[in-house]
């Protein structure tokens, strides 16, 4: 065992917590896929909730901005019928200077199960795990550029959804390459999935320098890297963390690698277009893509709740949800 799987898998092989997609294999990522389509009609229904959790606590631990993953965590535990406590920081004692762990063992003291955990350092997530009491799950919800292991499985699932299966996609990944959690987690989950092939396109100064041992294809040319594929996957400048001038001007990144309805031609004829969000509108998508036809970035933020609700429901329930 990795230390990853180590940490993140019980001995049995199910999951205790999920932080990273690596060291997870095809059928585990199946599983959970298959958990969320168990709960995506739940949304349309009256009442939409299940009693899976029901007497659960999930503390959301949210030390870095978010729209759509703290609202989807926290509208998954509420229908799975679990309390859930949103830690806002800007106004909790870590603004005076009290330490992650400090907040942690306290917040531990009122006896809840899981953290859900979104923070600006690479590791954060995997700390809290390595430090918490043993009965308490944690979820990583974003650390640093390293992980976004539940975005990458909304937007599996939403690919599944349109593409039904992984083996012969042709998949694009579009954009800041080199910051994103986002796209390392994709790219994990693709590999493993099956994926035909996953092309990462984007100018030099935005990939990281071993990419090709991620076992993905570097592109700098944004026509050549749409060519044939089944999905582009745009992903946003992260100025957040971008420490020097990577690029000459957003205008410029948007001349050569913003997707427009012009250049989305390049791509098969059903390729979807999707983004995990923020969009920056006309930086790295126009406007008439990121609204058009083709473009499913709604579905995979509907879809996100569906997908934390599996991930919830199966790290907490002792033998697994389905
Ligand atoms: N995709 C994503 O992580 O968005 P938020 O930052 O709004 O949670």
């Amino acid at each position: 065992m990795t230390m990853d799987q180590h940490l993140q898998l019980t001995v049995d092989g199910r999951l205790k917590h999920f932080l990273t997609i690596e060291g997870l294999n095809a059928a585990l990522l199946t599983q959970i896929l298959d958990t969320a389509e168990s709960f995506v009609g739940l949304s349309q229904n009256q009442v939409k909730k299940v009693p899976l959790l029901r007497g659960k606590t999930i503390v959301n631990l949210f030390f870095e901005n978010s729209t759509r993953t703290r609202t989807t965590f926290e509208l998954a535990a509420t229908r799975l019928s679990a309390d859930v406590l949103n830690i806002n920081i800007a106004t909790s004692a870590s603004s005076k200077g009290e330490s992650l762990l400090d907040t942690i063992r306290n917040l531990e003291a009122m006896h809840v199960d899981m953290f859900v955990v979104r923070h600006a350092l690479s590791g954060a997530a995997h700390f809290i795990a390595r430090q918490a009491a043993p009965h308490i799950s944690v979820i990583n919800a974003g650390d640093g550029q390293h992980a976004h292991p539940t975005q990458a499985m909304l937007d599996m699932f939403t690919i599944r959804q349109h593409k039904q299966r992984f083996e012969q996609l042709k998949v694009a990944i579009v954009g800041d390459i080199l910051h994103s959690r986002v796209a390392r987690s994709q790219i994990l989950a693709l590999n493993t999935l099956g994926a035909a092939e996953v092309r990462v396109v984007a100018p030099k100064t935005l990939l990281p320098a071993d990419v090709e041992q991620m076992g993905v294809m570097p592109m700098h040319d944004l026509d050549q890297g749409l060519r044939d594929v089944d999905v582009v996957i745009m992903l946003r400048l992260q100025k957040e963390r971008m420490n020097s001038a990577f690029l000459p001007s957003e205008s410029e990144f948007f001349r050569c690698f913003g997707l427009t309805e012009a250049r989305l031609q390049h791509a098969k004829a059903d390729a979807i277009v999707m983004h995990p969000g923020p969009i920056n509108r006309g930086v790295e998508i126009a406007s008439a893509v990121a609204d058009g036809p083709r473009s499913v970035v709604l579905q995979q933020v509907s879809n996100g709740i569906a997908v934390r609700m599996a991930v919830m429901s199966m790290t907490l329930q002792p033998g697994g949800a389905a």
